[in-house]
Formats: C-alpha cells, structure tokens, sequence
C-alpha cells in the first residue's frame, strides 16, 4: 500500500456522519515504532518465546525472576519507542468524533503518549506493576533498564506494605480482563456506529469479540492490517496496509476541510 491510496468513500461518508466511533487496537499498531508483535512469521515475539513459559500465572510462580526480567526487558523497548503515525491519527480522530472510545489490548503507553486519552486496556499496562497478594501498586524507579534482547534473570521487587513479591502489570493466558475495562469496552462496541479494528490478528479472545459485537450493532466495521485474519470476510472494509500509513490517510480524508 503506498502513500497515495485512496480510502474507501463508505469509510470517509460513514465517519463524517459517526457519533460514537470505537477504535480497537493490536500489537501490530505498535508495530512501526519497533514494539515487536506476537504473531508476525518472523518477528512475533510467540514465535521466539514461549508463551506458557512467560505469561501465564503458573510461569511466574515457577520462575519469577524469569518473568518479571522479560517484562522489564519489554517495558525498556516500549520506553525506548515513539509514537508513530498511527497513534497520532487515532488520537486525531478523537478531536473530530463526538464520541470516541479507544481500546487496546497493548501493554505500552503509546497511545497516550501521542495525546489519547480514557484509553481501555484491555490486557494491562507494563508500566503498573501491582502487588500480587495486596495488589497494591508499585513505582517503578525512573530510567531505562539496560537489558539484553529476551531479557535477563531479575529477581522481582517486593510489597513494601506486605513483603510479596510484585508482578507485571499485564494480564496473563488465564486470567480475566481488568472488569471495568472490559465491561466499558463491550458498551462501547455494542452503541457503536463505527468500529476499527487495527494491527490485530483477532484469534484471542474476548478482545476479538468485541468486533462481533460492533458485527451485530450493524456498525461499519474497518479492519486495517497488511495481512489476512478471520475477519476479513464479516468486516464492512478490510483495508491490507499498514497501520501508519492508512490511519493518517483516513484522518486527512475525512476532515481535509476541517
Ligand atoms: P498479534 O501479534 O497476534 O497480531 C498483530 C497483528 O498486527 C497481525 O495480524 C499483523 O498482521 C498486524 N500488523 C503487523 N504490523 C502491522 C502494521 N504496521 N499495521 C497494522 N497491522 C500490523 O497481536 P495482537 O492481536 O495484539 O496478549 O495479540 C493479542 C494478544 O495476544 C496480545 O495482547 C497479547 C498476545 O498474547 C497478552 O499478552 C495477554
């Protein structure tokens, strides 16, 4: 897809005319500021890493200095990353949309760190450490940690109220979705009148539900990714391109007057 594809006029009529948009966002919209993915053939991070190894709560009760120093690992390559295109469009559109819900299953600060705001994470944050028998959070010290690709063994801090030991801040295979989150995300897809999936592979669930919902509520449902998924066929629009490049160019089309 190059710089000077034209968006699909169903996207630009629907958008102007949409009062509650819902953006839900993947891994691969952090992808073009370096944040590898989870599921790309060659640079996913499932396919060098073992998942049940590293993020499910079994792994880091057999190995946590193992989990929490890939965590840390993944939280230096977020603090080393910008914001891209993408992210800027999407808190663009905010600015355009009377109502706009932004929801990501991503566990950067990306999206608000290009001026969103209210975002939904669906999957946690790596920057929220918590507690995890009080669940109080932790502050993390300042600075970039200095670690080597994949990460390196770190025993994990401790409670300064209850001396346990103090976990990513991230959801893991197993655990629920933070409750508010995913219940204002559900809301939010179910009124929508228009819904955008981007740099998702929509195979884990219940994130992947949510387009099925917007599906169901007869939204226009754009998917944006270079690469096929499960949706492509129950979409309205499934664009093949890069996130960084179609965003921008839906946000220009649509408002090149405002
Ligand atoms: P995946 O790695 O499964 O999918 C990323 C998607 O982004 C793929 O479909 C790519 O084709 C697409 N993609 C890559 N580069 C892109 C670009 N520049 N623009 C647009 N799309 C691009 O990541 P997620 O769908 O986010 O959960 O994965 C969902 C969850 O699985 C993650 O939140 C994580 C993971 O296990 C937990 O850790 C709980």
């Amino acid at each position: 897809m190059s710089g000077l594809v034209t968006v699909d006029a169903r996207i630009v009529g629907a958008l102007r005319e949409a009062r509650r948009v819902v953006i839900l966002t993947g891994a691969g919209v952090s992808a073009e500021s370096g944040v590898p993915t989870f599921r790309d053939q060659q640079t996913g991070l499932w396919k060098t890493f073992d998942a049940a190894e590293l993020a499910t709560p079994s792994a880091f009760r057999r190995d946590p200095s193992l989990v929490w120093g890939w965590y840390e690992w993944r939280r230096a390559t977020v603090l080393a990353a910008r914001p891209n295109a993408a992210h800027r469009a999407i808190a663009a559109m905010s600015e355009f949309v009377p109502h706009c819900t932004l929801i990501t299953q991503n566990v950067d600060d990306l999206h608000e760190r290009a001026g969103s705001v209210g975002v939904l994470h669906l999957h946690g944050e790596l920057s929220r450490p918590y507690c995890e028998a009080c669940r109080r959070s932790y502050v993390l010290p300042e600075g970039i940690p200095d670690l080597p690709p994949g990460g390196a063994r770190i025993e994990p801090p401790r409670c300064d109220a209850c001396g346990a030991m103090i976990r990513p801040g991230v959801v893991w295979f197993g655990e629920n979705l933070p409750d508010v989150a995913w219940r204002s995300a559900c809301e939010a897809a179910n009124r929508c009148d228009m819904f955008f999936c981007c740099g998702t592979s929509s195979v884990v669930q219940p994130a992947a539900s949510l387009t099925d919902l917007a599906i169901a509520a007869r939204a226009t449902t754009v998917q944006i990714n270079p690469n096929a998924t499960g949706y492509d066929d129950s979409v309205t629009v499934a664009i093949q391109g890069l996130a960084g490049i179609v965003l921008p160019r839906i946000v220009a089309e649509t408002w090149k007057s405002a």
